[in-house]
């Protein structure tokens, strides 16, 4: 069994370069996931309040052998409980569920411009991270603007910013400004839709002997992108994981320039809106 090697976060913590996704579980489904991924050598487990499951990813934790120390948890603020009371009352929500004392990241799940609590809810992380009922702070689908509202309101950057990230969704610009503030770059639906079945994808994982799967993982792995696959199999996660021991090429990496599209899959954050 192999783990994935560590990156150091811009407050000095280390995490995961690979983590484990487990939108869209269940409490059950998350448990079972959750104990397979431990024991396939996952470190970094993903999940949020909104996707219904902290109490079963919880249970696993409990049940595993591996000190808590040494698992990296992230979970999410929800819409419903922006602003500054309400994150943190949401925040111990999650811990309860979870039970656990601490996150090593918790995220604003959405940036929500329409509720423009953003800020309040961010100063909120910044304060419980004080407390150490959280480790790291950071946010997930936030557009430039919002990144530089909050750094510049609060002088505090997030640590990550987890956004939809994918061969033909590259997310050129963001990353430009996470590199100039020390924002690492956590990728969610890194698998994409349709690119396993992509030509140029099929002929490097030919050239490598490597599944689609683990040719598009190794990209995110050489951009220094976090990519969180969600699989519930327990042969998949292990392949998925298993991208360590080669390296794609030159060439190969300029294949994955060309195969940009613009082709965001999700919500778009700048509207994207929740109760
Ligand atoms: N921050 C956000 O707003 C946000 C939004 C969406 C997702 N997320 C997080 O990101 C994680 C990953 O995103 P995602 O789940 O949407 O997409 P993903 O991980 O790119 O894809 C998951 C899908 O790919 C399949 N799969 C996994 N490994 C495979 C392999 N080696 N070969 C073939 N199929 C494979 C899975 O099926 P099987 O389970 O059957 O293997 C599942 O259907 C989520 O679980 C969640 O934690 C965050």
């Amino acid at each position: 069994m192999s783990t994935a090697p560590l990156l150091t976060l811009n407050d000095g913590y280390k995490i995961p370069a690979m983590g484990f996704g487990t939108y869209p579980m269940n409490d059950q489904d998350a448990e079972t996931a959750v104990q397979a991924a431990l024991l396939t050598g996952y470190r970094l487990i993903d999940t949020a309040a909104s996707y219904g499951n902290e109490t079963g990813v919880g249970h696993a934790l409990k049940t595993s052998e591996i000190e808590r120390e040494d698992i990296f948890l992230t979970t999410k603020l929800r819409g419903a409980e922006q602003g500054y009371d309400a994150a943190l009352k949401g925040l111990d929500a999650s811990l309860r569920r979870l039970n656990v004392d601490y996150v090593d990241l918790y995220l604003i799940h959405w940036p929500l411009p329409e509720k423009d609590l953003y800020v309040e809810s961010w100063k909120a992380m910044i304060a419980a991270q004080k407390d150490g009922r959280v480790r790291s702070i950071g946010v997930s689908n936030f557009q430039p603007a919002h990144l530089e509202r909050l750094i510049q309101e609060t002088g505090v950057a997030p640590a990550v910013n987890q956004i939809e990230l994918h061969a033909d969704f590259q997310q050129a610009e963001l990353r430009r400004i996470h590199a100039r503030h020390g924002i690492l770059t956590e990728g969610w639906r890194p698998l994409g839709k349709g690119l396993m079945d992509n030509p140029v994808i099929m002929a490097l994982a030919e050239k490598h002997n490597r599944t689609p799967a683990q040719i598009i993982l190794r990209w995110f792995i050489q951009n220094t992108i976090i990519p969180i696959p969600k699989s519930g199999n327990p042969d998949r996660m292990a392949a998925n994981l298993s991208v360590f021991d080669f390296q794609l090429d030159e060439a190969d990496l300029a294949a994955f320039a060309r195969l940009e599209a613009g082709n965001r899959l999700g919500g778009n954050p700048d509207t994207h809106s929740e109760e």
